[in-house]
C-alpha cells in the first residue's frame, strides 16, 4: 500500500521569525509520527527553515525553481543554489505559476528534468479552470499536463515525482472537490501514469489533492483510493492547522 505524503505550500506569506517559529513547531509536534511531511517556505526564508529542520522528519521544499543552470537568469533560483542549502523537492507547474507567470507545459517540463539531473524529488501540479470542468474536459486538462510535465523523464526517475491534483476553483476559495470528485480524476490520473510508464509505476506514484484542504475535510478526502496525500496552501500557515492534516495522514 501507497503510504501518504502531507505537504505544506506557503506560497508568499510568513516573515522571517514566522517561517522560523513555526518550522520549530512543526518538528516538536511531528516528531514522534512516522509519515512523510514536507514545507515549502518561501525563497527567502530557505535557509533559515533549513536549520530547524535538519536531523528532522519534514522535508524542505521550494515553491519554483529556474528550467536552467547556473548563469546569466537574473531574478532566477537554480536547482543547484537550491541542493546547495538543503533544499530537497522543489514544487513545480503549481497553477499560480501557471495563470500568474504565464508558465507553459514546455517551461515546467525543462524545469522538471533539471529538477531530476540534480537529484531533487518533485511535485508536479495539475488541474483544471473552472470553465475547463464545466464542459467536461478536467480529464483531458489533466491528461495533457502530465504528458508534457513528464515528457522525457524515465521509469527510474518517476520514482522522485509526486503529482498534486490542484483544481484551481477549489485552491484558497474554501471549495473542496468532494471526495467523489477528487478521486474520479486522480484514478484517471493514475491510469494515464500507468499508460505512460506502466502498471506497476502507476501503481507506487504518489498523487496528492490539493484546494481548500483543512482538518475538517481531509480525513473524508485521504480516504479516497487514489488520494495519497494533500498539498495544503492556507491550512499550512499554522501548526494548529496543518499538524491535524498530517496526523489524519497517518491513520489512512
Ligand atoms: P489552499 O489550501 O489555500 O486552497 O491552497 C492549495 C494550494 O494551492 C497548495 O499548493
Amino acid at each position: 500500500m501507497r503510504s501518504k505524503y502531507v505537504a505544506g505550500n506557503w506560497k508568499m506569506n510568513m516573515d522571517k521569525a514566522g517561517a522560523v517559529a513555526l518550522a520549530k513547531d512543526l518538528v516538536e509536534a511531528l516528531k514522534d509520527f512516522d509519515g512523510k511531511f514536507m514545507i515549502a517556505p518561501p525563497y527567502v526564508y530557505l535557509d533559515a527553515v533549513a536549520q530547524i529542520l535538519k536531523g528532522s522528519n519534514i522535508l524542505l521544499g521550494a515553491q519554483d525553481m529556474a528550467a536552467t543552470d547556473n548563469g546569466a537568469h537574473t531574478g532566477a533560483v537554480s536547482a543547484k543554489m537550491l541542493k546547495d542549502i538543503g533544499v530537497q523537492t522543489v514544487i513545480l507547474g503549481h497553477s499560480e505559476r501557471r495563470y500568474e507567470f504565464y508558465e507553459s507545459n514546455r517551461l515546467i517540463n525543462r524545469k522538471v528534468l533539471q529538477a531530476l539531473e540534480n537529484g531533487l524529488e518533485v511535485v508536479l501540479c495539475i488541474g483544471e479552470l473552472f470553465s475547463q470542468r464545466i464542459v467536461g474536459v478536467t480529464e483531458d486538462v489533466c491528461e495533457l499536463q502530465i504528458r508534457d510535465g513528464l515528457a522525457g523523464v524515465s521509469n527510474d526517475q518517476l520514482s522522485k515525482i509526486t503529482i498534486a491534483y490542484e483544481p484551481i476553483w477549489a485552491i484558497g476559495t474554501g471549495k473542496t472537490a468532494t471526495p467523489e470528485e477528487a478521486e474520479k480524476v486522480q484514478a484517471s490520473v493514475r491510469e494515464v501514469i500507468g499508460r505512460i510508464f506502466g502498471k506497476e509505476a502507476a501503481g507506487e506514484i504518489k498523487i496528492l489533492y490539493g484546494g481548500s484542504m483543512n482538518a475538517s475535510n481531509a480525513d473524508e478526502l485521504l480516504a479516497q483510493p487514489d488520494i495519497d496525500g494533500g498539498l495544503i496552501g492556507g491550512a499550512s500557515l499554522k501548526a494548529e492547522t496543518f499538524v491535524p492534516i498530517c496526523k489524519s495522514s497517518l491513520t489512512k
